[in-house]
């Protein structure tokens, strides 16, 4: 009799979707391999084999805690054999992602793995996707709380509260057994059509990088490795593997990169994940520019680069280009391939010594040979809580005529609640952020993990809280299917709720700026039968919104994670006050955009090419737009966005006033007052305009704070202002360049409402 793991998974195009593994009793002992004997222990006696083969750590200087990161790194460098070093460049292959692929004997069931030096004391790492929580929890029966979107949660602006959301992925990783994290996307909203912007943190480079830096601090606090990603100019999911993006230096550095500087400069993070696609020519993980020069060079990253999973393309080059670790490993260029380049000379050891010291130093500065993961229940209760304080600061409330917010439980006696499976649940944005649902898919329960392409909701009803809120209305769910039916329910009600959503995830880009599924049809046929009629959003990222004018309420809650309902309904009925503003632009319509249409789609909006599987030609895209992302197009084109930037209202009111400025301190100055009848928290924001010798059209959004205030109370904020999001990119010096002149300093409720206007005299 001998035990034998099958490992089977479900297969997609894609083959990224979630797997199932089963075990089964076999009684054919002849035929088993030594690869799954070797499996079945491990997994059996997880660790037990690994701990009996623990060695002394009283004699390993490196295991010293008074020594710094690098000095330990150093030291265990100095004792690992060229085969050593080579197994620690390279994952083991695509495991659990990938139907068929090995899996190691000590992986944690994460998307990647590397293994450790057992002599060395050196652990294994095991990456998980964990973007908006963790990923692929069912396949091993475990919990991982959902999160709001990271776009969501940076509608917050709120710093700490990005610090807490890195700080529930780290401690569920921690329980998880998972010692890294991948997520930590920071690619600006360059195209509001991108599938991944749910995973991103918005169109400004200094808030998405504030975020995602503190974000990650969260992470390393529990004492998980953290990363970065997609680096860079991976902005939209249409051709992604094999779109040359062309972005004049200047523009790169003021946009894109800087976000990436920001949030590095905040975390020191272990990773950075280099992206799928060419930059200027070249595959950005063996981009000489981006990684040693930018990456390494100018932002002083101590940590590792490793790719994309199979965006590794060469050996030599990318080793010698700056590619420390090729991810997830089977397409074997760091393996084999790299030690043949080291002896023969091609590349030199250094530069794999450089690799070692990178990983090494990293895993000593998170912590995780001194303090590795240890095994616990995930606290569903506590990620709830924490979900729900994210979700109840993303919400943005967009529109609110005639005070038709907030609800009062006894004036609405019948509430019509529409579309999108209100009545179950709540979405969640698919791809390798696709968290798994705790009972499965609310609208569609079934054995296993998430499906890939699948759209996946969550079990936080809607229709349960708002009825909870209100115990004598009559609250009543209709699905949007039926247009007619819906109409009628909303026309017998005194209100109507109509929730629409837009599904996105990794492989795809929408194709419009329009809600799928002709649900703005469904929206213009409720409020054409009940004019007092509310929308809430759960979209991925901006749409338009044709019916805008026509509705009462509109209320952008993203996806809002686990604990969305219970945060939607204390918004609507004013338990919270709406504090969120938008952290990206929402365009009237497409004509308004740099690109009318994605870049790569054909004339007839035919998809040239949709993942990594297709057969396509590979093809050259300039943004022409440069660093003009977002409001600051909108700025320069003088155009009018149907909600801007930083905009979102409260259920109180504010006022602006008394600004001055420090210029020998570079501090900006102002009062806010809450000039209504309740507590709030405005999230004031400072733009600058440089002077005229930076020759930009456009303004910068480069300080803000969350101010909490009584009704009638004022407050004096004090901002000091970055240098860095004063200047301007010298591409000759390659340095940053603070011009000296006038600067326009703005201050405001929003980039589109800013009352305050003072001149900052700058001499550098
Ligand atoms: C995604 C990464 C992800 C990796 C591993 C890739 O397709 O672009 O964000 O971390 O897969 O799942």
């Amino acid at each position: 009799m001998s035990w034998q793991l099958q490992v089977s998974k479900a297969s997609a195009a894609s083959g990224f979707e979630g797997a199932l593994m089963s075990l089964s009793k076999q009684f054919d002992g002849l035929k088993i391999s030594s690869f799954f004997v070797a499996l079945a222990l491990a997994s059996f006696g997880h660790g037990a084999a690994h701990a009996e083969a623990k060695p002394d750590i009283s004699k390993m200087p490196w295991m010293n805690k008074a020594l710094s990161s690098d000095e330990r790194a150093s030291l265990v460098l100095g004792q690992m054999t060229l085969d050593e070093k080579i197994q620690m460049v390279h994952g083991t292959g695509w495991g659990v992602l990938r139907k068929g692929a090995p899996i190691p004997a000590r992986s944690n069931f994460g998307a990647g793995f590397m293994a450790g030096i057992d002599r060395l004391n050196i652990p294994d790492i095991n990456l998980a996707d964990s973007a908006v929580g963790i990923r692929m929890a069912a396949y091993q029966s475990r919990y991982a709380t959902l999160l709001p979107s990271t776009l969501g949660a940076a509608s917050s602006w709120d710093p700490d509260s990005a610090f807490l959301y890195g700080s529930v992925i780290g401690r569920e990783l921690r329980a998880q057994g998972f010692n890294m994290s991948i997520g930590g996307g920071v690619n600006i909203t360059r195209e509001p059509r991108n599938g991944r912007n749910f995973e991103y943190a918005g169109e400004d480079p200094v808030l998405a990088g504030t975020m995602t830096g503190q974000l990650m601090n969260g992470v390393k606090a529990q004492h998980v490795m953290s990363d970065i990603k997609h680096y860079a100019l991976n902005d939209q999911e249409t051709g992604r593997t094999v779109v040359n993006v062309l972005l004049d230096k200047k523009a790169l550095r003021e946009s894109d990169l800087l976000a990436f500087e920001i949030a590095i400069g905040i975390s020191d993070p272990s990773g950075v994940m280099c992206s799928y696609n060419l930059v200027a020519g070249d595959w950005a993980c063996e981009n000489d520019y981006l990684l040693n020069q930018v990456l390494k060079k100018d932002f002083k990253f101590k940590g590792w680069v490793l790719s994309d999973w199979s965006a590794t393309h060469s050996t030599v080059k990318a080793a010698l280009n700056g590619l420390d670790q090729e991810m997830p490993g089977d397409d074997d260029h760091f393996g084999a391939p790299l030690k043949k380049a080291v002896e023969s000379g091609q590349v030199p050891l250094a530069r794999v010594d450089d690799m070692i010291r990178r990983i090494l130093r990293s895993m000593f500065a998170a912590g995780i040979v001194d303090n590795p993961p240890v095994r616990t229940v995930v606290d569903p209760f506590r990620g709830l809580e924490d979900a729900q304080h994210i979700a109840e600061e993303s919400i943005v409330l967009l529109k609110n005529a005639d005070a038709v917010l907030p609800l009062k439980s006894s004036a609405s006696n019948s509430i019509a609640l529409i579309g999108s499976h209100a009545d179950v649940g709540v979405l969640s944005g698919g791809g390798s952020a696709q968290v798994d649902a705790p009972g499965g898919n609310a609208i569609d329960p079934q054995f296993g993990g998430s499906v890939w392409g699948k759209p996946v909701y969550f079990p936080s009803s809607p229709l349960k809280f708002i009825r909870a809120k209100s115990p004598q209305a009559n609250v009543q769910y209709i699905g949007g299917e039926d247009k007619a039916a819906a109409a009628k329910l909303a026309k017998s009600s005194s209100l109507a709720i109509v929730f629409v959503n837009q599904w996105m995830s990794e492989g795809h880009d929408a194709r419009t700026l329009s809600l799928p599924d002709d649900q703005d049809a469904l929206v213009e046929a409720v409020v054409a039968a009940n004019p007092n009629t509310i929308v809430v959003l759960e979209t991925g990222g901006p749409v338009s919104m044709p019916w805008a004018q026509h509705v009462k309420g509109v209320i952008e809650m993203w996806y809002p994670g686990i604990g969305g309902a219970q945060a939607l309904a204390n918004i609507l009925f004013g338990d919270v006050n709406p504090s969120g503003k938008l952290p990206v632009t929402f365009a009237k319509t497409e004509a308004d955009l740099p690109h009318p249409t994605v870049p790569g789609l054909d004339g007839a909006g035919k998809v040239v090419s949709d993942d990594r599987h297709h057969e396509v030609k590979p093809f050259d895209f300039k943004y022409t737009e440069g660093a003009r992302v977002g409001y600051k197009w909108f700025d320069a084109t003088n155009k009018q966005p149907l909600f801007p930037f930083g905009f979102g209202l409260s259920y109180t009111t504010y006022a602006y006033s008394s600004l001055s400025v420090d210029d020998a301190q570079r501090t900006v100055h102002f009062t806010v007052r809450n000039t209504g009848s309740r507590e709030g928290t405005e999230i004031a924001q400072v733009y600058v305009a440089l002077p005229a010798a930076a020759n930009e059209d456009y303004k910068r959004m480069v300080a803000w704070q969350r101010v909490k205030l009584a009704p009638g109370e004022s407050k004096d904020v004090t901002l000091k202002l970055d240098p860095l999001y004063l200047s301007v990119f010298d591409t000759d010096k390659n340095a940053w360049q603070l011009l000296r002149g006038d600067y326009r300093v703005m201050a405001g409720a929003s980039s589109r409402e800013t009352p305050l206007q003072a001149t900052l005299h700058v001499q550098p």
